[in-house]
């Protein structure tokens, strides 16, 4: 079972009781497409927020869910570790987010924090055209060519529930390299599925990735079937969290505004296939 304590809910910060320079830190550190009110400074219309308060109505009880996409193979691992190892590079922060509102000066780990240590590397492989990037952690843009990056971006374009009038701002891909805090991203807080990963590659045994519903006291890994990698959780229903055992795993991360069309399908079809196999209830 996950090793969070009570300390390390305690941790996770809500946003409204911040100290007045904590929300000063928060907000110089961009946009939560999440939240109703901005999203709307990203030309989505009310449309969309109605969409999505229809699925978080019908769907909302699904916090975590393997989806109903063909699993996405890297053929030659080898090489693309090699390729990976070459091409990555640590993540340090580079500014407060809801998780760690704190400054690099007044935040309460010192010379220990995220300012300093890096949790993971990472590589980001497609950004959106004249992006501003206001990461919450330094990145690294891949401008090469690589059969598998190019692979991985058709993945996503296809599968994903995204399309050209929702921006997709980015595709990156982590690996811890420490155990990973129970935390909320900065990210969409609708109550239900909004958070969409594949897990590329995992040398653990057993999934080290969980996600825990404080107000129910549910607990559960990212433990995915055999036929499928890519999976999603609720960021705004749940916190996520990792543990680190020195085994390597490559997780691909989208950060976008999901087409709610695309979504509502995706979750009916997955939830139709994968309902019997859930490891929480629902
Ligand atoms: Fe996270």
């Amino acid at each position: 079972m996950p090793k969070y304590k009570q300390r390390d809910i305690d941790y996770i910060v809500d946003y409204h009781n911040l100290s007045p320079q904590g929300k000063r830190n928060l907000e110089t550190s961009g946009i939560h497409p999440g939240i109703p009110g901005t999203v709307l400074d990203l030309g989505i219309d009310n449309d969309y927020v109605q969409h999505m308060h229809s699925i978080e109505q019908k769907y909302g009880n699904y916090f975590w869910l393997p989806l109903d996409v063909p699993k996405l193979e890297i053929d030659n691992i080898e090489e693309f570790l090699n390729f990976w190892d070459n091409e990555s590079a640590p993540a340090l922060r580079q500014v407060p987010d809801i998780g760690e509102p704190w400054s690099k000066e007044d935040h309460p780990l010192g010379q220990k924090s995220s300012w300093y240590v890096p949790s993971f590397r990472e590589l980001t492989l497609y950004q959106v055209p004249g992006l501003i990037n206001n990461s919450i952690w330094s990145t690294k843009l891949y401008q090469g060519k690589h059969k598998t990056v190019d692979k991985i971006i058709d993945y996503v374009f296809e599968y994903y529930p995204v399309n050209k009038r929702n921006p997709v701002f980015q595709i990156f891909i982590w690996e811890s390299l420490q155990d990973v805090k129970l935390h909320k991203d900065h990210s969409a807080f609708w109550k239900c599925l909004t958070d969409f990963r594949t897990m590329l590659y995992d040398e653990n045994k057993h999934s080290t990735l969980y996600v825990v519903d404080t107000e129910k006291k549910t607990q559960a890994y990212i433990d995915l079937p055999a036929d499928t990698n890519t999976f999603g959780w609720s960021n705004g229903r749940v916190l996520h969290g990792s543990d680190f055992h020195n085994k390597r795993k490559l997780l691909l991360i989208v950060n976008a505004v999901q087409c709610p069309e695309k979504t509502e399908m995706l979750l009916g079809k997955s939830i139709e296939k994968y309902q019997n196999q859930l490891n929480y209830s629902v």
